[in-house]
């Protein structure tokens, strides 16, 4: 008998490999470093979180829930927003649970990208927009944040339009920039996609991690972005969860059931005992309108203890990311300084490089700040030798 040969099959993401996300976190793990490279917590979640989830399953709460989410976090949800920026979202035909910001983004992807339609990114950009453009059959078309400060260049924007143009996706609290759009800004653009049929996903999953007195400019905010978005949230973010995977999408009803023939058939529904344990928690709004507080303090520690040393520190506006310039430092590339860095100096950091599709190299690299003081404070050591 000959043995049996798996068939060969062509690949539907043939540019895919091995991120440099996975790279640096094995070194980090060879060389026992400080993981300041990727965006996830390492402290516990409120203890009252716990103990709602947990009075969730023991409560029986652990069958199938409704295909688009618990009813009260769906109110929850639709409460928050209309609270925070004015905005009322139907719970029952608006706004729908999902495995993360990471399925959202996906779904409303799938849902409404045809073969060849084209999916304006703004460059650098979250990893997953694009092998998910690509998975729909759509053409990515990247338009850059202008170097240095990461402002959307409007006329950039406008020059990358086409007939054939159906979706955008925009992230504020930007990764990995950390910078947040202006309310001037979301006008601009929202007076840009007005004469066009062109829809938004808006990435907001930092949306409670603005600094110095900052509003977080939801495209809840603007009528004429509200009407075309998928606004996108995490749990995970918010909630020191990040791996819980449960996320929010709110959008008009009909996105939303565009949105919901895809997650039917994809992820059908998100754990129960999650969402039931969530909305319970959200009846208190104080653990995410105190975040932007608990995470300034962080940037500032962080930044404190950067300025001791040669990188020079990008502004940080949002997000718990900090990006540095690292050109008085080294003569390395981004790329090969967090390799130098993470077996050197035992500290893992992101090039910046790695968030854009053709590589573009700034000499900037970005850490995560969502760590204890004693973490944060340990890692700064080593870095005293920068
Ligand atoms: C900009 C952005 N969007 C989406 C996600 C994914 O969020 P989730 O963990 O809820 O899938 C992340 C996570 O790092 C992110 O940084």
């Amino acid at each position: 008998m000959t043995t049996p040969v798996t068939p060969a099959f062509p690949s539907k993401l043939p540019n895919v490999g091995t991120t440099i996300f996975s790279v640096m976190s094995a070194l980090a793990n060879q060389h026992h470093a400080v993981n300041w490279g990727q965006g996830f917590p390492d402290f516990g979640c409120d203890p009252k979180l716990l103990d709602a989830v947990t009075a969730a399953m023991q409560a029986g709460h652990n069958q199938y829930p409704p295909m688009p989410g618990m009813p009260q976090l769906r109110e929850a949800v639709a409460a928050k927003i209309a609270a925070l920026h004015g905005t009322h979202y139907d719970p029952h035909t608006e706004i729908t649970i999902t495995a993360g910001a990471t399925q959202a983004i996906l779904t409303a992807i799938l849902a409404t990208v045809h073969t060849g339609d084209e999916v304006i990114v703004l460059d650098p950009c979250y990893d997953s927009y694009a092998p998910n453009i690509e998975l729909a059959g759509g053409v990515i078309v990247r338009v850059p944040l202008t170097p240095g400060s990461f402002r959307p260049d409007f006329a950039k924007i406008a020059a990358a339009i086409t007939p054939q143009t159906r979706l955008m996706i925009v992230n504020t609290p930007h990764n990995p920039s950390a910078t947040i759009w202006t309310a001037d800004e979301m006008r601009q653009l929202e007076a840009l996609l007005a004469p066009t049929n062109v829809l938004l996903i808006s990435d907001e999953v930092y949306e409670h991690m603005v600094f110095d007195g900052a509003q977080h400019e939801s495209a809840a905010r603007f009528p004429g972005l509200a009407a075309r978005a998928f606004i996108v949230s995490s749990f995970g973010k918010t909630y020191h969860v990040t791996g819980w995977k449960v996320g929010t999408v709110a959008a008009p009803a009909a996105l939303m059931s565009e949105f919901r023939k895809v997650h039917q058939f994809n992820v059908f529904t998100v754990n129960t005992p999650m969402q039931v344990g969530l909305a319970a928690y959200m009846q208190d709004p104080a653990p995410y309108l105190e975040l932007p507080a608990f995470y300034q303090r962080k940037r500032d520690l962080f930044a404190e203890g950067l300025q001791q040393t040669r990188l020079k520190l990008l502004p940080t506006t949002g997000t718990y990311f900090q990006c540095v310039d690292i050109s008085e430092v080294t003569d390395l590339n981004e790329a090969d300084f967090c390799q130098w860095m993470v077996q050197e100096l035992g500290v893992a950091a992101i090039p910046l490089s790695a968030f854009y599709g053709d590589g573009f190299a700034q000499k900037v690299v970005r850490f995560c700040f969502a760590k204890q003081d004693a973490t944060l404070l340990a890692a700064l050591e080593r870095l005293r030798k920068l």
